[in-house]
């Protein structure tokens, strides 16, 4: 680890979303690689939040975690005045699949809230804002195409349009009243505490019990793959080193069929392929994302640390070695868990 600690970095951080997959992997990230560095973490406890996922954090001196709606500017702005001089917007609905059931949370959350934390830092212009966003904002990529930062936005689905109103909203905040906005757009993670709707942890935790992995249409849509530890890695080299006002594209370029991804999760676990059962498309599912992070890596020098045979390996052993936690989770008992201690969950 370097000593020189760069000038730009934050000291005192707002996580955003911080109980779900990304936000605890992030507020983990910044603990151990940042020391200078403190982090309330901010989280509405939806569905997809989980304590759990910040246990071994629970009594860091340096981190706090408050239950919270990133709607509320009151409370935002409340945390906001304890000395923050970034927000990392993590939070968010994030499951293409539940959008495609009611889009109501996601425009609230992913569009209403990013509104909302702009409207608290534009009485405070000394907090930078990092804006987590994603591929799907660019809508499906032909077979030769990759997004860059200037590609148009086509989203396809609530959950992406939506994404794409929070950026938009941003950026527009940015050129009104000069906030200090940068916007991440990454690609599918893979790693802990993803929660099992998504497909890799979904597809897992049915392979360890011989059940069946519903594959969509004819499995042949591709996206591609990083780690969550080294999405995390490249949000920490723009919060101290992006432009603002700049999008960075963030991606490994290692894509994979729908198909061979889980090929290759039944091969690493042992099991036969006769458990694929192709099942009706998602609808309006997007064909293929795909990214350029060039400016990412000649601007900022970020590469990702993990090829994904490592990546993949390692985030199976780790779902063999949580099993309580992911049972928890599918059968509903974390609830339970924080629901004791918080009080009822707020429906969104
Ligand atoms: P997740 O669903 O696991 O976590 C989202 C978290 O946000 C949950 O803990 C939830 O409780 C919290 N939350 C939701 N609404 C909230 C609100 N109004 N106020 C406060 N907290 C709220 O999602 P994730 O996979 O960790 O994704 C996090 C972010 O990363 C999202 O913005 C998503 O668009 C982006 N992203 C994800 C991926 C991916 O592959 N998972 C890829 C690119 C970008
Ligand atoms: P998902 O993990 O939901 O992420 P996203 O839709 O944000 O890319 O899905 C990844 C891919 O896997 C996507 O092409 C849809 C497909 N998929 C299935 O084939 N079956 C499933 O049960 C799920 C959840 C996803």
């Amino acid at each position: 680890m370097s000593t020189d600690v760069p000038q730009n970095r934050p000291k005192r951080l707002l996580v955003t979303g911080a109980a779900g997959f990304i936000g605890s992997n992030l507020v983990h990230w910044l603990l151990d690689r940042w020391p200078g560095a403190s982090i309330i973490s901010l989280d509405a406890l939806t569905y997809a939040g989980n304590l759990a996922n910040l246990e071994d954090v629970r009594d860091d001196p340096r981190h706090r975690f408050v239950r919270g709606d990133i709607c509320d500017r009151e409370l935002v702005a409340k945390l906001c005045d304890e000395g923050i001089d970034a927000i990392v917007n993590v939070a968010a609905h994030t499951h293409v699949d539940r959008s495609l059931l009611g889009g109501d949370d996601f425009v609230g959350t992913n569009v209403g809230g990013v509104q909302a934390i702009c409207e608290v830092i534009k009485e405070r212009k000394s907090i930078r804002l990092l804006h987590v966003s994603t591929d799907e904002v660019y809508g499906s990529q032909a077979p030769d195409e990759v997004a860059t930062e200037t590609t148009a936005l086509d989203p396809r689905n609530p959950y992406s349009a939506a994404k794409a109103g929070g950026d938009l909203v941003a950026l527009a905040y940015m050129h009104s009243f000069g906030l200090d906005v940068v916007i991440t757009r990454c690609c599918n993670n893979y790693g802990p505490y993803q929660y099992p709707e998504k497909m890799i942890p979904l597809f897992l935790t049915n392979l360890f019990e011989d059940k069946q992995v519903p594959l969509y249409g004819d499995g042949l849509h591709a996206r591609q793959w990083i780690h969550v530890e080294d999405h995390c890695a490249a949000i920490a080299r723009v919060l101290e080193g992006g432009r603002r006002g700049e999008i960075y594209n963030i991606s490994t370029g290692v894509g994979l069929t729908n198909l061979e991804l889980t090929e290759r999760l039944i091969e690493i676990v042992g099991k036969d392929k006769s458990l694929i059962k192709y099942v009706q498309d998602r609808p309006g599912h997007d064909r293929r994302y795909a990214l350029d992070d060039g400016k990412l890596r000649g601007e900022l020098g970020w590469e990702p640390i993990f090829d994904f045979g490592t990546g993949i390996e390692q985030t199976v052993q780790w779902f063999v070695d949580h099993e309580d936690w992911w049972r928890s989770i599918k059968s509903g008992a974390y609830r339970k868990y924080y629901d004791e201690q918080y009080g009822e969950r707020i429906k969104h």
